[in-house]
């Protein structure tokens, strides 16, 4: 795998901490999830009378039926420079392949048999082209509901079924995304946040990466 991350080591006086994500990463990533949640917490408050409350929160309905177009927008053009960032890490390999056959024992803590992750673990990787995917839906069907007066109408038809689709898809991703990241992962947060991790985090969670990153 062709890491350009800044991997350095420094020694704390208790722990040695080991560079997981660079500003310019950490940036792109918030940037990515602010513009996400703008756009999906407006998309909800057009979808549905019951979620219209929500519009309160961005200035009311009018306000977000003029700018939630624009907060997609924005998320697809940010999601595509972490596409570029990223994509090349984020293939699958076969230890890849066999760590997805094997998902389930991740998700119960027994990790015995599952194949190392490196730098990035199958899950993220399938979750990361799955957002990538369903953006593109996004993206896709949201400009033809944007200028519908000049899309045909099976198009326009297509786009009122698939955009909210995509949406669920997208939103279903972040919410494992979310918690993965949180609670059910403890130290990954701090990697997002401040960008560095233990090195035994990224012993346990990450070992190719981590043997990797000690030979440099
Ligand atoms: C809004 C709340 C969000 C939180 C709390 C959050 C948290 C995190 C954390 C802690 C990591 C580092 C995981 C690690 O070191 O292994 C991460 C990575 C990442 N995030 Fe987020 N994130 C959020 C939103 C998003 C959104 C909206 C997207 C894209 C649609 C996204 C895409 C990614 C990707 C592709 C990675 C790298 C692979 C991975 O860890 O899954 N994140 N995020």
């Amino acid at each position: 795998m062709a890491l350009k991350t800044p991997a350095s080591r420094q020694t704390a006086s208790t722990e040695t901490r080991i560079i997981r994500f660079s500003t310019a990463e950490r940036t792109v990533h918030w940037a990515v999830a602010l513009a996400f949640l703008y756009a999906t917490l407006t998309g909800l408050a057009l979808w549905s009378p019951r979620l219209f409350w929500l519009s309160a929160i961005f200035g009311g309905g009018t306000t977000v039926r003029a700018w939630h177009p624009w907060g997609g927008v924005l998320f697809a053009l940010f999601f595509a420079v972490m596409f570029r960032r990223w994509n090349r890490q984020m293939r699958l390999d076969g230890d890849d392949r066999r760590w997805l056959r094997l998902a389930h024992r991740y998700a119960v803590h027994d990790e015995s048999g599952l194949p190392e992750a490196g730098r990035f673990n199958a899950g993220q990787k399938a979750l990361f082209w799955m957002q990538a995917s369903s953006g593109s839906l996004l993206l896709l069907t949201g400009l033809v509901l944007w200028w519908p007066e000049i899309m045909p109408r099976l198009l326009r038809e297509i786009s009122v079924l698939i955009h909210p689709i995509a949406a669920v898809v997208s939103i279903g991703g972040l919410i494992i995304h979310v918690y993965m990241g949180t609670a059910a992962v403890p130290g990954a947060f701090r990697g997002m946040t401040q960008g560095w991790v233990t090195s035994e985090w990224a012993a346990s969670h990450h070992s190719k990466w981590y043997r990797e990153i000690r030979r440099r």
